[in-house]
């Protein structure tokens, strides 16, 4: 891969900050109440996948200490070896999260905080429409996405030696990708953090989408010819 590949920057710039980013006790006071709505929203032993999971704090570990089944996806290698060590009872694959791929309905919810903003635009919506099919139908996606669109770099990025790459859309883009998902968007606001900020969506899969409605209408027609 290319070096200034934007994917290599990123990779190479969490590999760089991991510590600087988050610290193993971390826990941001705005993930607290999305950590608690979210663990209402999901049943007991719930399967979630964590895109761009970081070294698992606090997400991965709040989420696993209340028992539900993680798996959590990140670029970075240090990232993931740290996740790894700091959540044990959680499964970590260092993957990019454009490339993966899952089986349909196999989470009951995705969560991707702070993530999509570092992927190439052109990739984002896609994985949206991926992530839509890999919850089950009433599954919940919670994403930050930008507010504002812009694309660029910072050399030293948190005051240490890497230079860092994002890219977002704005709001009204993410809302048109996230319903053209098949996602239906149940509540929206701005996180606001010093002189700008990110959107955060709660949105989930509808109970009975065209495809699964397709599908039991073929069932039940299989079971008429009987
Ligand atoms: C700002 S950190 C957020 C970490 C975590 N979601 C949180 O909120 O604490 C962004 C993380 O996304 C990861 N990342 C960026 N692009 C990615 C990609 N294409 N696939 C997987 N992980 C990615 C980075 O390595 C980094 O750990």
């Amino acid at each position: 891969m290319d070096a200034n590949d934007p994917t290599a920057v990123v990779r190479r710039g969490y590999d760089a900050v991991s510590r600087l980013y988050r610290r193993d006790d971390d826990c941001p006071d705005e993930y607290t109440p999305w950590l608690a709505t979210l663990h209402q929203r999901l049943p007991a032993r719930a399967s979630v996948l964590d895109l761009g999971c970081g070294c698992g704090i606090p997400v991965a570990r709040a989420l696993a200490e209340r028992g539900h089944r993680l798996t959590g996806v990140d670029l970075s290698e240090i990232q993931i070896n740290r996740a790894r060590h700091l959540v044990p009872q959680a499964t970590f694959l260092h993957a990019d999260a454009t490339q993966i791929s899952f089986p349909d309905g196999v989470f009951d919810a995705v969560v991707c905080l702070y993530t999509l903003i570092h992927m190439p635009l052109d990739a984002q919506p896609r994985l949206i429409s991926r992530i839509a099919w890999w919850l089950r139908p009433g599954g919940w996606l919670l994403a930050t996405t930008g507010a504002q669109a812009w694309t660029g770099s910072e050399d030293n990025w948190l005051g240490g030696t890497a230079t860092m790459w994002w890219s977002h859309a704005d709001a009204a883009t993410y809302r048109d990708w996230i319903a053209q998902a098949g996602l239906h968007i149940a509540s929206e606001h701005f996180v606001q953090e010093a002189d700008s900020g990110h959107e955060l969506f709660w949105a989930y899969r509808n109970r009975w989408t065209r495809v699964h409605r397709d599908r039991k209408l073929r069932a039940w027609n299989r079971q008429r010819q009987r």
